[in-house]
């Protein structure tokens, strides 16, 4: 297991290069079933659960070809129907392989997620989905079983919005019989950037952005070549570096229109912005104006960035309020920021920041994806050493987060540290 040693204090100024979106990246890997040819993404990031991913398509008889930001998925032969609860339990957006496998060939065998660190997550607006288009779904052994003849298009409207219900509805009405029309779809960039690489193998899907999406099923699909949209977390996490720090980034591939809620708390917690032909400039001087969010579906402000705004708002000059409505347990990074001098007082989903003069450096423990990207923004604005164990989860969604750090200026060591390497 690794962890980062971090020398904090000083302002991060450089140039950062955003990624392809993990977020994007899975569903779309997932799509690649159902064409049953050879696809093609590119910027793919280099990230442990498109790894994960990888794994599983190979398990289900796909071949996979991993270069450097690209990836080369054959489905010819990708007959399998069962997704092992060795690889769900590692990562929980398997279940995007359901709706494609029983689209394709009429069945499908995925293994019960369990909860995990930020919630319990339950799939069932993803059952509900495929059972309204003839699937039956059999509970079995710790495996949701999904059969149908051939999926057949239905009314569906969904009881919350869900980012992977809607892709994974979305992906198997693709090869449904007939027209299938989501309501209550979630409204994600990367819902886009799914449909669009879909149509662009020919099917037919409208109104992907909208919380109605319809999509009328064809016969077969051709191959998807795709590039991957930019990482918007990651992009909105540079820009929290750069508040936190008091520093100046470049951030180059930042998609500001699928940023607007982030944006628009950072300008009012005073950074600035400007587009220049190098990139997106975000700065900070002094310390940030209190600014309370609240979380929520897109286009609000993004639950994943939740944690990386608290590290900047453990700074500001005054109190902030910020309330998880997406996730039950999304807090587990208040104990681990007080650690670091941090004054946060909890209640159920809420937490109330109250600004201090500065963070110190502390050993800390990271608990999950995004709450690791918190302690990292912390720990580059603390003063001293702050050591973060258990990167593996960053490792998970940020690419090559330490070296893009160190590159704008930031004091970064990763070291292994003895034991077992569990992932969630
Ligand atoms: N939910 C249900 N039933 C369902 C599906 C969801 O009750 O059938 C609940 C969840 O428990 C949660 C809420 O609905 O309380 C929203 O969950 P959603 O399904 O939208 O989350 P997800 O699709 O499992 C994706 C991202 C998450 C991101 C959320 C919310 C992927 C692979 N994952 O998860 O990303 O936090 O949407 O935006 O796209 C991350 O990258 O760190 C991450 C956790």
């Amino acid at each position: 297991m690794d962890k980062l040693i971090i020398e904090g204090g000083r302002p991060l100024v450089g140039r950062v290069r955003v990624s392809g979106a993990k977020n994007a990246t899975l569903p779309l890997m997932a799509a690649c079933l159902l064409t049953g040819g050879r696809n093609r993404l590119r910027n793919v990031p280099n990230l442990r659960d498109v790894g994960t991913m990888a794994a599983l398509l190979r398990e289900l008889g796909a071949h996979v070809d991993e270069r450097p930001g690209e990836l080369t998925i054959d489905t010819a032969r990708a007959e399998g129907d069962e997704c092992p609860y060795e690889l769900v339990k590692t990562m929980r957006a398997s279940v995007l392989a359901l709706g494609p496998m029983v689209a394709r060939s009429g069945r499908g065998r995925v293994s019960l997620p369990g909860g995990c660190a930020i919630g319990e997550r339950p799939i069932d607006q993803h059952l509900k989905g495929l059972e309204a288009m003839g699937c039956r779904i059999e509970l079995e052994g710790g495996y949701v079983q999904a059969r149908a003849k051939r999926l057949k298009g239905a009314e569906i409207t969904f009881d919350l919005i869900t980012v992977t219900g809607t892709e994974n509805i979305m992906m198997a009405a693709t090869l449904a019989q007939g027209r299938t029309v989501l309501r209550n779809a979630a409204r994600e960039p990367e819902v886009v950037d799914l449909a669009q690489a879909l149509n662009g193998a020919g099917a037919r899907i409208e109104g992907a952005g909208d919380s109605i999406v319809t999509i009328d099923g064809v016969d077969g699909l051709g191959s998807i070549d795709h590039a991957v949209m930019p990482d918007r977390i990651e992009a909105g996490t540079f820009m929290m570096a750069a508040g936190v720090t008091r520093g100046e980034l470049t951030i180059e591939n930042a998609q500001m229109e699928h940023l607007t809620a982030v944006v628009a708390k950072l300008k009012e917690a005073g950074l600035r912005f400007q587009q220049t032909p190098k990139g997106l400039v975000v700065s900070a001087r002094r310390a940030p104006r209190p600014v309370s969010v609240i979380t929520g579906p897109y286009p609000g402000f993004p639950t994943d960035l939740q944690a990386q705004f608290m590290a900047l708002m453990t700074l500001c000059n005054g109190s902030a309020v910020i309330q998880e409505t997406i996730f039950e347990n999304r807090l587990m990074h208040v104990p681990e920021l007080r650690r670091l001098g941090a004054e946060i007082e909890c209640g159920g989903n809420t937490a109330v920041v109250k600004g201090v003069r500065k963070l110190s450096g502390a050993p800390v423990m990271a608990t999950d994806l995004r709450a690791s990207a918190c302690l990292v923004l912390a720990g580059l604005a603390a003063g001293g050493q702050t050591h973060i164990s258990r990167v593996y989860h960053l490792d998970r969604g940020y690419e090559r987060i330490d070296q893009k750090l160190i590159n704008a200026g930031a004091t970064v060591r990763r070291e292994s540290e003895p034991g077992p390497g569990k992932a969630h």
